[in-house]
């Protein structure tokens, strides 16, 4: 387990490399990211390479016993490489490249800027792949966005949209181009969408290239450091839940995956912000780390947040460490003076003396030492599954059906639900296997195929509990409704049919009654309500008022040695809360803990050894009620429990079963 930070030393002078690296030893930080941004300094005329500078500075991290990990720097093109070629400019959706200045700039197809990356590349991992101190590659920074509209960039989707479909005839027919006269004749006539009048089929499709597009520059860049660094790993640093690349695919060319950790008041603070984690654990469902992680008051030019209290950016440490990840590095070491993010506090702030945050991460780096590899390998426990899938999200991105449906913010009210109840959660892609999850939530399969059908029908028919929900079945690959009657290919598992559904847009929730297994009590559907017709199953809760009164609104279906639960309906969190509390009963899943919003209660195990993670992201002090039974002992301040544990403000425990067990 490690700390570190995000470092720029071309930002300061030479004679603070070696303060700050003391500094940075003295916290216990013992890895470092560095060089992401700094390709100008790398290559400052086309073709001549200086990393000396960079040398120098992994030599300063070394004598602290602090190791690298290298960015490449691309996601900032130097300005002589945008003025000598400028079609490397990303072009928006108006036809106007973007101006070099920022970052992100540049075109994912461009054959020239693929050449340009591919050259700095080679360089440094030539220069690099045997340096002692480098262990790891981040590639790119955030990569993802933003589409570009260029003639290469159209001339491409055209070309992937003939790999694609072969023929016109094929496409046509697929895309429904009869509608509107939009029967494609040549493929040089298919653009790419600039507004939403295209129909969801090519703007699927154009989604579907442009996070191609992204994957196949990505390639590149991993191919070289597979081929030179051997030894070093490659990684790169996502956002959550972010969906402009499919990170699933991402993942599979990483050895492992990195998130990038903002919360606060903007992107949400406190326990359910794991969700995150969870997600880019489930990427590889391995150990991952944290690449960025917020250390400071945060801000642009024209956003800012709120600053961290005091215990918070220890709190997050240990979020991170209790849903699996091994290494947490903060962004970033000392706040810049200069650029968009003065305003984006590093551990340090601009005149770099150490003061409160410093101490904090000081401590941390100091129970780190202290815990060792104590969880290095261990696996987190996750007997909830939710499948998550990047295409249906895109497709339900193009096509909210209600204005304020959100697919990822409807599949994460049973994330939030299971969380509270302290039930680990897994996300899925559709193709995995599900691991061993034992009860399975599959939020709004909108383009579900028979594949899946099938996969999901066995599970069931083995003993698992499967979830779907409304909008499930609903489309095909080219984002077309099928011609069959809802939930589509899910009919026979669902056990029942959509007979009528409604998007009751600014209307009352409607009430719901619900029936045995659940406990009567009060709960109402909103956003998207489908009536139901019972062909197997039988009602877990039906509409009480509003136009489909009395009709299922949620069943029940068995199936083989497991069961089917259809959710007809966005609920409320009550509804949620009740579900995943059945559930979890029904599976003999239930916490010992009380379900809590603000205690997060995390498990991981290593053979036979148990961590409970207890987090209190409250501000006030929580009272725990440990379950009857034998003592657990507090690894960090080596103390038994009691019956009560009681959390100070962001208090972290992290116990394990004392002996005998
Ligand atoms: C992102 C980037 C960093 C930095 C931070 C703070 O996560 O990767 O380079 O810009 O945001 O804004
Ligand atoms: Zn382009």
């Amino acid at each position: 387990m490690d700390i570190g930070v995000d470092y720029y030393p071309e930002h300061w002078d030479r004679t603070d490399w070696e303060p700050h690296a003391k500094l940075m030893a003295e916290a216990g930080f013992r890895l470092v990211r560095l060089g992401e941004f700094a390709w100008s300094k790398m290559e400052p005329k086309e073709g001549r390479w200086e990393f000396g500078w960079l040398d120098e500075a992994i030599e300063v991290l070394r004598a602290q016993n602090i190791r690298v990990i290298l960015g490449t720097p691309t996601a900032t093109p130097p300005p002589w490489l945008a003025a000598r070629h400028p079609d490397i400019l990303n072009v928006g959706k108006d036809g106007r490249a973007l101006e070099p200045g920022g970052r992100r700039h540049y075109c994912y197809t461009s054959p020239v800027y693929r050449e340009y990356s591919r050259k700095i590349v080679t360089a440094m991992a030539g220069h690099y792949a045997e340096h002692p101190a480098v262990v790891g590659w981040q590639t790119d920074n955030e990569i993802g966005g933003p589409k570009c509209f260029c003639d290469a960039c159209a001339k491409a989707f055209q070309d992937w949209l003939k790999t694609r479909y072969v023929t016109l005839e094929a496409l046509n027919r697929a895309w429904g181009t009869i509608f509107w006269s939009q029967e494609w004749s040549d493929w040089s006539q298919i653009p790419l969408p600039r507004h939403s009048m295209h129909g969801p089929s090519i703007l699927l499709d154009h989604q579907r290239f442009h996070s191609g597009q992204v994957l196949a520059y990505h390639q590149v860049q991993v191919d070289i450091l597979r081929k030179s660094c051997p030894k070093q790993f490659v990684t790169h640093n996502c956002m959550g839940f972010y969906n402009e690349v499919d990170y699933w695919a991402l993942a599979k060319s990483l050895d492992r995956v990195a998130l990038d950790f903002y919360p606060g008041n903007l992107w949400g603070e406190g326990k359910f912000n794991c969700a995150g984690h969870d997600y880019t654990r489930s990427l590889k469902h391995q150990p991952w780390m944290v690449m960025e992680q917020r250390s400071g008051l945060t801000g642009w030019l024209e956003m800012f947040q709120a600053g961290d209290l005091p215990g918070q950016l220890r709190l997050w440490t240990y979020q991170t460490v209790a849903h699996g990840a091994d290494a947490v590095v903060y962004f970033r070491w000392r706040t810049s003076r200069f650029g968009a993010e003065q305003y984006w506090h590093g551990v340090l702030d601009h005149h770099g003396v150490p003061g409160r945050r410093y101490r904090e991460l000081s401590r941390v780096g100091a129970e780190f030492a202290a815990l060792g590899d104590r969880f290095t390998g261990a696996s987190y426990v996750a007997p909830v599954g939710i499948v998550l899938d990047p295409e249906s999200r895109w497709a339900l991105e193009i096509q909210k059906g209600h204005p304020k449906f959100d697919c990822l913010a409807h599949a994460n009210l049973y994330h939030r639900a299971f969380t509270a109840h302290h039930a680990g959660v897994e996300y899925w892609h559709p193709a995995d296997d599900f691991g061993g999850a034992k009860i399975l939530v599959v939020p709004t399969a909108f383009l579900c195929d028979e594949a899946l059908a099938k996969k999901l029908t066995a599970y069931a028919e083995a003993g698992g509990t499967v979830v779907l929900t409304f909008r499930s079945g609903v489309k095909d690959a080219a984002n077309v409704v099928v011609n069959e009657r809802l939930p589509g290919v899910l009919r026979s598992l669902a056990g029942c049919l959509v007979e009528e559904y409604d998007a009751p847009v600014g209307r009352e929730p409607f009430v719901l009654a619900l029936a045995a297994p659940l406990p009567k009590k009060p709960a109402t559907a909103t956003i998207w309500c489908d009536a139901l017709t019972l062909t197997g199953a039988k009602a877990l809760a039906r509409y009480a008022d509003g136009p489909f009164t009395g009709m299922p609104a949620a069943t029940l279906h068995r199936v083989g040695k497991g069961q089917v639960v259809y959710v007809g309906f966005q609920g409320d969190a009550a509804f949620y809360g009740l579900l995943a509390k059945w559930l979890l009963a029904d599976q003999g899943l239930a916490s010992p803990f009380a379900p809590s919003d603000t205690v997060e209660i995390t498990e991981r195990v290593k053979g036979k050894e148990r961590f409970l993670f207890v987090l209190n992201h409250a501000a006030t002090e929580s009272k725990l009620k440990m379950p009857a039974g034998k003592p657990w002992r507090d690894l960090l301040t080596g103390q038994k429990t009691g019956r009560t544990l009681t959390l100070t403000p962001y208090d972290v425990r992290i116990l394990t079963p004392t002996v005998p067990a």
